[in-house]
């Protein structure tokens, strides 16, 4: 395993218009992209931009609300009402070989690679295995390769 960049930082919250007026207002974010529904894990996400060093593409926030009943996301916000930290995500340039690699460190990965919220291929690493971080693993999205 290779550490790529921090691509974003998963932060749960029980309203993601109350998230974006604050990250706007409180925070002055001036880039936020429209909220949008992603069925199958049953939340609604969007991404606050903050600016990278040197007009590169910065980290993320990416704020994340539960829209399903069975959202995993709800069982976080019973135990943090008030929203908070969720995940982080790294870059990797290869998806099934990072897994590969997770699994030979004995690493428990959470199911197959699914398209996340960035288009490109994800996977969840147990945070008993990662520190106590819920760890996405990403794989760069093309457009952004060699930023
Ligand atoms: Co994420």
């Amino acid at each position: 395993m290779k550490l790529g960049r921090l691509n974003h930082v998963g932060v749960a919250t029980p309203s993601i218009a109350d998230s974006i007026a604050f990250y706007r207002d409180v925070m002055g974010a001036s880039v936020v992209t429209e909220p949008f529904d992603m069925a199958e894990q049953g939340v609604k996400v969007c991404f606050v931009h903050t600016p990278g060093a040197g007009g590169t593409e910065g980290t993320q926030i990416e704020l994340i609300e539960p829209i399903g009943e069975s959202a995993g996301i709800r069982a976080f916000l019973a135990k943090n009402p008030a929203g908070g930290q969720h995940h982080l995500c790294f870059e990797v340039p290869d998806i099934h070989a990072a897994r590969d690699e997770f699994l030979a460190m004995g690493k428990k990965v959470l199911g197959e690679p699914r398209i996340g919220a960035h288009g490109t291929l994800i996977f969840f690493v147990h945070p008993r295995d990662m520190g106590g971080v819920l760890t996405e693993i990403m794989e760069t999205p093309k457009h952004a390769a060699g930023h």
